[in-house]
């Protein structure tokens, strides 16, 4: 139990530390399901709910923290794969967590856990990866990418530090 706590810590810590130093290009981190990461979902519009407050574009990258082994991400090309929760065409399989996808292609993209009746309950996301990164109104034209890859930055490190003392309780 202790080795595999630590395991899932250092996964993320890693994670962590190679999205600071491959940070500088341009690019959004989207953490998937804000603070409670890739986990079996309380309704089935949760991830709905996230995604709708996002606004994902080419270059972004999506991470999904979760425990391997207990969940897993699988990626379906067709809504009504998704809409059945059906596997029967899988174009990405991933189980190692956390995991972090690099949104190359505008269009929409549909994932959901492989586990059981994750998918079901809803633990399932689709998104739709728009061409380019909406202009953003209040920050000045100079520093406009900085700035959300940094905000994304303090985010992510603080939401590793809150994930690391729940786990080291
Ligand atoms: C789904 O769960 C989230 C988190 O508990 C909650 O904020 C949201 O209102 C719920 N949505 C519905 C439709 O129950
Ligand atoms: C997404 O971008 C649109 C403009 O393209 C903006 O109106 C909207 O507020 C943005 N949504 C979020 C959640 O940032
Ligand atoms: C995705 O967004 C594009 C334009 O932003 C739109 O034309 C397209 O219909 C959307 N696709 C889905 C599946 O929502
Ligand atoms: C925004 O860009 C325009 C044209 O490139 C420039 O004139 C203006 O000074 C810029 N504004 C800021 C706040 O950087």
């Amino acid at each position: 139990m202790m080795a595999s706590k630590t395991h899932y810590t250092i996964l993320l810590l890693s994670a962590v530390m190679a999205s600071l130093f491959t940070g500088s290009a341009a690019g959004v981190y989207h953490i998937v399901g804000a603070g409670k990461g890739w986990w079996m979902a309380p309704n089935k519009t949760y991830y709905e709910d996230w995604a709708r407050t996002r606004n994902i574009s080419i270059g972004d990258k999506l991470m999904f923290l979760y425990r391997s082994g207990v969940y897993n991400i699988v990626e379906v090309p067709t809504k009504e794969l998704f809409d059945k929760c059906s596997m029967k065409i899988i174009t990405n399989r991933y189980q190692n967590g956390p995991t972090i996808i690099e949104l190359t292609q505008q269009g929409p993209r549909y994932y959901f856990c492989g586990v059981g009746k994750h998918c079901e309950v809803g633990q399932k996301l689709a998104i739709n990866v728009s061409a380019v990164a909406p202009p953003q109104p209040d920050a000045p034209n100079t520093s406009s990418a900085t700035t959300s890859t940094g905000a994304g930055l303090r985010y992510l490190t603080g939401l590793a530090v809150c994930v690391v003392s729940e786990l080291l309780m």
